[in-house]
């Protein structure tokens, strides 16, 4: 009797909280709307729609590669599944058509669908929750003026319990704070600014802050560095990696040029934010970097002190001539291999980008792993399509797993005062069969599609 009565208390409980959760998930439609006629649309707030949605990265996730753009379809891996971005053109059938300016503010602010639907984290809406109103209605004006395509998307691939969309409000409650901006009157106008912009449409945290296991971002690792599909991101907060401290100046360069002559190139998924930067009015690429020079603070004297040693080394290496040096000297393969396929182009004799870096002014040297150098190393840095840009040949079948292991402990000792890496073995055999899957940009941050670049189709010895 006890027993039953204990049961049946346990089944009531579940049943109320199940039905208070339902009741505080739950979120009503908003009732569709016919697509506005685009000729009737504000060509200057289009024009700034466009630019905000450069910033945004929108037309990165929402592009399938090949595909139309913003017609979606492009998977996004986690932890969890494959999320596909859907389609954002004003197509009534498969896009947004039927959108109201109400449906798509709500869907920033709140990540919640026209149709009422929690929407999954992976469209970074934890970010652009910040973003204000009126800068929303500027991109709604954009994406209406897009050209409708009726692309449907495929369905998520996500595991049981993932796929209830019902349970994002558990997540939302745990990890989630509505926005939009409030200026801090402490800060600059420039650094609020800088703040609105890195924290809400650039997300720039969304790939440089890591992650917990349910996929949010951890508040007390803010910028601190993580690794997005198989590209490390490096750190942009006080422990940043680069040999030179970053600052404003230099930042803003890097962020709208895709280079800086003492950081290098930027590359990997870096390459499509760099490239949307370009685009877009130059006071709020500076604003970007004078927040993230901010947050990475004024270097002390030691880092200063290493930045000019740095400098003089790579300098020094620029103005002497090439040493023939062999393998006899002791360093062995790697040397070998650095000295004869390498270095001609990384003496830091041309400028950079369409020179490569002298190594001792690299992030990718000094980093917590060598698994950007084994991606640049292996699938190169193919050329932009249309303009002149870097470039640098992929070493895929011409190195084999020990010799890019040798070549690596080597650059690490060279140009790093750093301890060896010690996982260098495992990321370069795991990149090499494909297990480690990674996605190949251009410098002008379009993805260079399979089969061109996949590993899998690569004759591995
Ligand atoms: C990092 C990748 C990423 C970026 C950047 C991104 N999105 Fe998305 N977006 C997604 C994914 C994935 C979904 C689907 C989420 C889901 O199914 O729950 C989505 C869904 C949406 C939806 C809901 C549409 C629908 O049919 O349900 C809208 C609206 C949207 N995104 C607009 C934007 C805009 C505007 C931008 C730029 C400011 C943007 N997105 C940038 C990944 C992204
Ligand atoms: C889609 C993921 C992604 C987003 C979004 C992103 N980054 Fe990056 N970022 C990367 C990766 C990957 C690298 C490493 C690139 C490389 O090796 O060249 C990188 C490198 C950098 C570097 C170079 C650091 C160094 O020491 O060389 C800076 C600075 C930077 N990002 C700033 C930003 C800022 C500011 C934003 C927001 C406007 C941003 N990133 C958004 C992925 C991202
Ligand atoms: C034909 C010239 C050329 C050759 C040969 C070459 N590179 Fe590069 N490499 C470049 C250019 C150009 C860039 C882009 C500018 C930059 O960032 O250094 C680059 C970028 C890089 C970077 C990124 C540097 C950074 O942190 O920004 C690394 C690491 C690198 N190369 C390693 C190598 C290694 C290892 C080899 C030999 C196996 C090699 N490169 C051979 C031209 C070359």
């Amino acid at each position: 009797m006890r027993a039953l009565r204990i049961i049946a208390g346990l089944a009531t409980i579940v049943v109320v909280a199940a039905a208070a959760f339902v009741a505080y998930a739950w979120r009503s439609a908003i009732d569709p709307v016919e697509p506005p006629v685009q000729a009737n649309i504000d060509r200057a707030l289009v024009a700034r729609g466009a630019d905000l949605a450069a910033i945004g990265n929108c037309n990165v996730c929402h592009t399938a590669p090949g595909g139309q753009p913003f017609a979606g379809g492009l998977g996004i891996p986690t932890p969890f599944g494959t999320i596909y971005s859907t389609n954002i053109t004003p197509d009534p059938e498969n896009g947004i058509g039927h959108w109201s300016e109400a449906a798509f503010i709500r869907a920033m602010r709140e990540g919640v669908d026209r149709e009422g639907r929690h929407l999954y984290p992976a469209f970074p809406y934890d970010h652009y929750t910040l973003v204000s109103n009126e800068d929303n209605r500027a991109i709604y004006a954009f994406l209406m003026t897009r050209k409708a395509v009726s692309a449907r998307i495929p369905a998520n691939e996500l595991s049981f319990p993932f796929n209830i969309r019902m349970l994002l409000a558990g997540w939302k409650a745990l990890y989630f704070r509505e926005g939009p901006f409030q200026p801090d009157p402490n800060r600059s106008a420039e650094l609020n600014r800088g703040y609105y912009l890195t924290e809400g449409l650039s997300h720039c945290g969304a790939c440089h802050t890591p992650r917990n296991r349910l996929g949010a971002e951890k508040k007390g690792e803010y910028l601190a560095g993580a690794e997005v599909e198989n590209w490390t991101v490096y750190p942009i907060n006080a422990n940043s990696p680069a040999p030179v401290p970053w600052n404003a100046d230099s930042l803003a360069i890097y962020l709208r040029h895709g280079w800086h002559e003492q950081h290098g190139a930027s590359r990997g998924s870096m390459a499509p934010v760099t490239a949307n930067l370009g685009s877009v009015p130059e006071e709020d690429v500076k604003a970007i970097a004078a927040y993230v020079a901010d947050v990475m603070g004024t270097p002390n004297q030691e880092r200063i002190s290493r930045g000019e040693a740095a400098l003089a080394a790579a300098r020094k290496e620029s103005e002497t001539p090439l040493a023939v040096r062999t393998a006899a000297n002791g360093n062995g393969v790697g040397e070998a291999i650095f000295v004869s396929a390498c270095q001609g182009c990384h003496d830091g004799r041309r400028p950079v980008p369409f020179g490569g870096l002298n190594l001792h002014l690299s992030s990718a040297v000094n980093a917590a792993n060598a698994q950007n150098i084994i991606n640049v190393t292996l699938f190169g840095l193919p050329a932009a399509r249309g303009e002149p840009s870097a470039i640098m040949p992929a070493y895929r079948g011409v190195l084999n797993a020990d010799q890019l292991v040798a070549l690596l402990d080597y650059m690490r000792k060279r140009f790093s005062d750093k301890p060896a890496w010690t996982d260098t073995r495992e990321r370069v055999v795991a990149t090499m069969n494909g297990q480690r899957e990674v996605p190949i940009y251009r410098m002008d941050g379009t993805t260079q599609a399979p089969p061109e670049t996949s590993m899998r189709t690569a004759p591995w010895p």
